[in-house]
């Protein structure tokens, strides 16, 4: 029997180097692979999990599949680890949490991290499925050392479904209070199947107690919260979630799931009220967004990181083997009671020469390269004007950034594009409304996506495009209007 196992074992092996020789050739082959965003080597990557400081450095993990299209019996997925200390170049140390035979059959999903002296503490959600395919989740904690060195507890911390919940529970958040204790918040389905979430608190890390639901003003609000975040900011309690079964709304609400932020009062052990002061605000007004997960630095900035896909979507990488990448890391901060995001000032650092566009020119086309930054700042606006990015010379195929002047609205359109994404979810979105007659804009182009952030972090959209054309070009008709566009070489 042994010698059988052990024969398995090494075709597996065999058979697996194999595999990845051909995906890793595939893989090369992407006309798409970024530049400056997080991508997995081959395979899909989803969430961000594990974000957090450890003996000096950030790490970053996120969940990862390590082949598109891996035999249905077998489970690898897990996370991928990485590190860094600019947040935007990362060392790649492969395989961080894997699945395994005991509380995570069907995948280590996903969770965070919380560092103390000698140990960054793990917690994460086992998925595993029964004969039946039940789920049965667990909620696990592991430690990993100073040379990364990971250990998962023998026994999981929560085991299965709680009462008066389904099997839906997932995605422990973790974070220490002042006082030193330990919380976590996490995803749940109630059994009249709408979304909320739970708050467990440990004095130790090992014994939590279920404390209850955060209590919002969201009472039924969506089947499934996923992907809970909660943190302190400027004395606020914030907290963000990704809830599934909303539908779309006017122009909020077009992607298949959502993801958004409430801004409220801090919760703790004697109070779960977070007496939120705005309602349910979109995190991201693009097209691919979804499951962020934040952090705080040791210069005490929170970070936030988000996954720049969604759950059942396609993306044109698939066939060459690999799928999903991470957004920009963007730096977060209230202003009149909303969340501004800011991409981390550690960007400054790859801005190379910057060039101011000439109108005339851009009439006409400028070529670019696959990836840059372009800032545009207009004033006392009068007429409507478009910016088209990821466009080919003929500026018959291009993605259009457009501000309307009777609408003061400005608009993302991907429809334009020779390769199309997603359409059934609409071509269109809405990225801010109510604008005065000043805009600013800071645009980031990467080969294959887009984070555009509107008057200085107030609105985000963060959507992929994807295109054929080997040569891009700029195209802008702005019109009589007082505005200039400066190109910021990005040196990555
Ligand atoms: C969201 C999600 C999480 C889960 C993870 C599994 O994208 O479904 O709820 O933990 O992905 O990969």
């Amino acid at each position: 029997v042994l010698a059988g196992i052990g024969l398995t074992i090494m075709i597996g092996k065999v058979y697996e180097k194999k595999i990845k020789k051909e995906v890793d050739k595939m893989v090369k082959n992407s006309p798409f692979r970024q530049k400056f965003h997080i991508e997995a080597p081959s395979g899909y990557l989803n969430d961000p999990n594990g974000f957090s400081f450890f003996n000096g450095e950030c790490n970053l993990f996120y969940q990862w599949t390590p082949y598109m299209y891996s035999s249905e019996n077998v489970w690898y997925q897990g996370w991928y680890h990485l590190k860094g200390t600019d947040f935007l170049t990362w060392e790649k140390l492969g395989a961080g949490i894997e699945a395994d035979e005991r509380f995570a059959t069907h995948g280590a999903y996903s969770g965070s991290a919380i560092a103390d002296d000698d140990k960054l503490t793990i917690f994460y959600t086992g998925n595993t499925r029964n004969e039946d395919w039940q789920r049965i989740p667990y909620q696990v904690i592991a430690t990993m050392d100073k040379n990364n060195i990971i250990t998962k507890r023998e026994n999981p911390e929560i085991t299965g479904i709680l009462d008066g919940y389904t099997d839906h529970f997932r995605y422990p958040k973790i974070w220490k209070n002042f006082d030193g204790e330990y919380y976590a918040i996490i995803g749940i389905q109630r059994k009249n199947l709408t979304g909320t979430a739970v708050i467990a608190h440990s004095k130790d890390t090992y014994n939590w107690q279920i404390l209850g639901e955060i209590d919002t003003n969201l009472k039924n609000f969506g089947y499934m919260w996923e992907c809970p975040d909660y943190f302190e900011l400027e004395d606020n309690g914030v907290f963000v979630f990704s809830p599934q079964g909303l539908y779309p709304q006017g122009n909020d609400y077009h992607n298949i799931y959502q993801t958004g932020y409430l801004i409220g009062d801090k919760i703790d052990k004697n109070n779960l009220k977070l007496n939120e002061i705005t309602d349910f605000q979109e995190l991201d007004k693009g097209f691919d967004f979804y499951a962020p997960q934040s952090t705080s630095t040791p210069d005490n900035r929170r970070i936030l990181i988000g996954w720049m896909g969604l759950p059942e979507m396609k993306y044109p990488t698939e066939k060459y083997g690999y799928c999903g990448c991470l957004t920009l890391p963007r730096e977060l901060t209230i202003k009149n009671g909303k969340l501004y995001q800011n991409p981390v000032k550690e960007i400054d650092k790859y801005r190379k020469n910057k060039i101011i566009l000439n109108k005339e020119e851009l009439k006409t086309g400028i070529s670019a390269e696959n990836s840059y930054e372009l800032q545009a700042k207009f004033e006392n606006i009068k007429e409507s004007f478009t910016i088209d990015l990821f466009s080919n010379e003929k500026h018959t195929e291009y993605a259009r950034i457009k501000y309307s002047a009777t609408k003061k609205e400005l608009w993302l359109d991907r429809g334009n594009m020779d390769i199309p994404v997603n359409e059934s979810h609409g071509t269109k979105r809405l990225i801010a409304n109510n604008l005065e007659n000043n805009l600013t804009l800071d645009i980031f182009v990467d080969t294959s996506s887009i984070e555009i952030f509107v008057n200085n972090g107030e609105k985000i959209a963060s959507s992929r495009i994807f295109t054929t054309n080997e040569e891009r070009f700029i195209f802008a008709d702005l019109k009589e209007n007082a505005g200039k566009i400066t190109y910021v070489e990005l040196d990555f």
